[in-house]
């Protein structure tokens, strides 16, 4: 297959040469020095690639076998609607994760990881690229009020806290958060990129392999350095422990359940073609992955400590360590990284703001609840604003003040106020009720999930 590569119109093409001046300041570093680090892989490029040669037909839905759409026009409004929605969501993530990783990628421990994440950020910088160019190409005037320059100043004007999924609005508190993120929230991006490519809209879809390529990378930029931090504490490194991964994990991966939207919607997408599963099947597969990439952790950290075992023995003392819960040939239970329950420390989706604990476990006090999560999240994250404000949402739900779906839609979100000046004075922090867009609803779709 080939691609074709488009530029932005000049203006909207220097509007992100100049918000990656802000944002990412050594993405010039990066393109110098390329050939250094990356001397196989061809050089980076800042535009939209569409593939070409694509499957032209609707793959799912009401639709299913029918042309695919080559003009938002064509559409029903409301499914261009969803389609908007979900092109916005996604260039906020894009623009978003690079705000967040910049917070903490000068506190990486190895040049080599380092530099994996700045090509990492510099690829999410033309994701955001890509789906700018998938607002700009066409004529969304039935769907939306906002000029082009509108959309374009509202997505580059996000900042952590603005952001539309609740993922892309909580800080990095230390390169481990760097990695973990690459792992488990690109992880969700692969599969929404994975579900867009056979999107009925087919600009949509004829933009996600390139994405799709890039990803990947992502992915080996988290999971990698894990690799590594895993063996290290197996061989008794001090640097990053397995207890940092673990409550890393746990920071993040509720917030990538809920990325795929609220448990029980997704349908609309599918009856429109755009997506070919729903959330709960989606998050499903996601969930088998992330247990996958678990386990080969834990068999690395088994390897790294026991090196005189076959991958063999290795993994039956895996099997061991994760039947009985007890300790083999010096490694405990407690040594390795495990998946959180679903339900744990949510705030959005079914089980939203239910005392569901860490191994599944269910509290009766709200206050032993509190302690739990104390012990199973980092400290720097305990102390930061985004948990002081689920703690609060989640007090204001067990005595009745507010109702977990009430409560989904409140968490305060950081957004302008008064003028257009985009100085930092203009930007506070108000209880978000989703008039400004920026409010998930436990939807990866930018759109209601009680509407899927
Ligand atoms: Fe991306
Ligand atoms: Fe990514």
């Amino acid at each position: 297959m080939s691609t074709r590569q488009v530029e932005l119109p000049k203006k909207y093409h220097q509007a992100i040469v100049k918000w990656s001046e802000r944002f990412l300041p050594d993405y010039d570093f990066l393109i110098e020095n390329w050939d250094r680090f990356f001397p196989r892989d061809p050089e980076f490029r800042l535009c939209a690639y569409r593939e070409l040669g694509m499957c032209t037909k609707i793959e799912c839905g009401d639709m299913e076998g029918k042309p695919k759409f080559d003009e938002a026009g064509k559409m029903h409004p409301k499914q261009a609607g969803h389609l908007l929605g979900a092109i916005r969501a996604q260039a906020s993530t894009e623009f978003g994760s690079i705000q967040q990783h910049q917070l903490t990628l000068a506190r990486a421990q190895d040049e080599e990881e380092q530099v994996w994440i700045l090509r990492m950020m510099a690829e999410e910088l033309r994701h955001g690229y890509q789906m700018i160019h998938l607002m700009l190409e066409d004529d969304w005037s039935a769907v939306s009020d906002h000029s082009e320059d509108d959309m374009v100043e509202q997505i580059l004007s996000m900042r952590t806290g603005s952001h539309i999924l609740g993922a892309f609005n909580i800080d990095f508190d230390s390169f481990v958060d760097n990695v973990t993120f690459c792992a488990l929230i690109d992880r969700v991006g692969k599969f929404q990129l994975a579900m867009q490519k056979v999107s009925s809209y087919q600009p949509m879809a004829e933009s996600m392999p390139q994405m799709l390529r890039e990803e990947a990378f992502h992915l080996a930029a988290g999971v990698v350095p894990l690799r590594r931090y895993m063996e290290k504490a197996a061989q008794g490194s001090f640097c990053v422990s397995t207890s940092d991964i673990q409550k890393a994990f746990n920071k993040w991966f509720p917030r990538g359940l809920e990325m795929f939207g609220d448990e029980r919607g997704g349908g609309t997408n599918v009856r429109f073609g755009l997506k070919p599963m729903k959330n709960a099947e989606a998050q499903q597969a996601y969930i088998e992955e992330v247990e996958k990439v678990v386990r080969d952790l834990n068999v690395r950290f088994v390897r790294a400590r026991l090196p005189e075992l076959s991958p063999a023995e290795a993994q039956g003392v895996l099997e061991q360590l994760l039947t009985d819960h007890g300790a083999v040939r010096g490694i405990s239970h407690e040594d390795l990284v495990h998946m959180p329950d679903s339900g744990f420390f949510r705030r959005r989706g079914v089980p939203a703001f239910e005392l569901i604990g860490w191994d599944g476990e269910s509290f009766a006090e709200l206050d032993d609840y509190l302690a739990h999560l104390s012990r199973h999240l980092p400290d720097a994250y305990r102390a930061g604003r985004d948990f002081s404000q689920y703690v609060e949402a989640l007090t204001r739900v067990h005595s009745g003040e507010t109702t977990a779906a009430e409560a989904s839609q409140e968490m305060p979100v950081l957004t302008r106020v008064g003028g257009v000046c985009p100085c930092s004075k203009s930007v506070r922090w108000v209880a978000g009720n989703g008039s400004n867009g920026a409010d998930d609803r436990g939807s990866a779709d930018g759109v209601p999930a009680s509407t899927l």
